[in-house]
């Protein structure tokens, strides 16, 4: 059993990082278990979600939610069971979703908290590709790419959770798909496990020219999950009225001085592009379409996805590196509580 302890090991800010996120930027301390009011439910995390996004958050400026402050647990989704209920529709058992944060425990009244139905997934598959990041993926490129058969989709970030999602719908609605990723193993995994066309390692020197040669017709379609030089390179093999939809861009986060845009941004103008950027908060209408045809897909063998576990809540500010140094293999997540045998 990981947590054997009976109390509640929480995560707080300390400060604001700069550049990559350290241990030292939080504070890894303890709280007894919360009582139960009437009306409230104990919950157990037992996954954590480590997001690109999470940087964001710790930065003090106006975004699409608010910083986390210092003193506070930090902000994370999670899965986790309820372990004591005094809350008429939530059940001892009941496995749930919601923003539990970097702890062990949390009480709630049911806000916010969704009840996961019985599935023949790990549990942990709520975090990648029935979460945020499936959602990411889906109405990123169905929604605001809207991809036409036959035409050319660059995704960067590829071998990501949601690039590599983004790929493989890509293929099943008949496009012809090209990843970008940082390592020879990722690339491969890209095309002979996941049936890209063709993925370049942008750690390679000659990557530029590879991409040319596997994008022989242009590009019609972007995703962009990382900005910077990359983001220029594609813009230069982009055909007339292509789209680029920004989703991330992961290589900015750990800045510590503000990044010049793309020095050739006036190709927007002469290709006639159209960039749109989008939040998956804003499409969660699609979910349910959504959860069924990755089943669905994932059933006929063309949507696969890997997870990338961590063990223990300790391991969390350190794990999160792994997002921007590129060792994640899948969506990354912390384990901190052992899962039921049957999700
Ligand atoms: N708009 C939304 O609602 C939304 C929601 C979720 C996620 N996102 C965005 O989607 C993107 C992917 O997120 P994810 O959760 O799926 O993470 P992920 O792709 O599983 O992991 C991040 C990957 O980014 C690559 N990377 C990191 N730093 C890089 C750099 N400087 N240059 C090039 N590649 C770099 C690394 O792969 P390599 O080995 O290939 O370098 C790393 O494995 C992020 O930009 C995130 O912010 C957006």
């Amino acid at each position: 059993m990981m947590n054997g302890h009976r109390v509640n090991r929480q995560w707080r800010l300390k400060s604001r990082p700069v550049g990559l996120i350290k241990s030292s930027d939080f504070d890894l301390g303890t709280e007894p278990i919360p009582e139960l009011k009437e009306g409230h439910f104990l919950i157990r995390n037992i996954y954590l979600s480590l997001d690109p996004a999470m940087r964001g958050w710790l930065v003090d400026r106006p975004s699409y939610v608010p910083p986390v402050q210092i003193g506070a647990v930090m902000r994370g989704f999670g899965v986790g069971v309820v372990e004591k209920s005094n809350h008429p529709n939530f059940a001892v058992g009941d496995k749930v979703q919601g923003m539990f944060g970097w702890q062990e425990y949390m009480a709630s009244n049911g806000e916010g908290v969704t009840k996961l139905p019985q599935s023949t997934f790990p549990l942990s598959a709520n975090l990648g590709l029935f979460g945020l990041v499936g959602l990411t993926a889906y109405a990123g490129l169905l929604e605001i790419g809207q991809p036409k058969e036959g035409e050319t989709l660059l995704v960067s970030g590829a071998a990501g959770s949601v690039g590599s999602l983004v790929g493989q719908i890509g293929k099943i609605k008949g496009l012809h798909v090209v990843g970008i990723a940082g390592t020879r193993e990722k690339c491969d995994w890209l095309v002979k496990d996941l049936g890209f066309d063709a993925a370049v390692n942008y750690k390679e020197g000659d990557y530029k020219q590879q991409l040319k040669a596997a994008c022989p017709k242009g590009v019609d379609l972007y995703f962009e999950n990382v900005g910077g030089e990359i983001l220029e390179v594609a813009l230069s093999r982009m055909n007339n009225f292509g789209r680029v939809v920004v989703c991330g861009l992961i290589s900015q986060y750990n800045a510590t001085a503000p990044v010049p845009g793309p020095s050739n941004f006036a190709a927007v103008i002469s290709k006639r592009l159209k960039i749109q950027g989008f939040l998956a908060f804003d499409h969660a209408a699609k979910m349910k379409e959504m959860v069924s045809n990755f089943i669905e897909w994932h059933a006929l063998g063309k949507l696969k996805y890997r997870v990338d576990i961590v063990r223990g809540l300790e391991a969390a500010p350190t794990a999160i590196n792994k997002l921007f140094d590129g060792s994640n293999h899948g969506k990354l997540i912390v384990q901190i509580s052992d899962a039921p045998t049957a999700s």
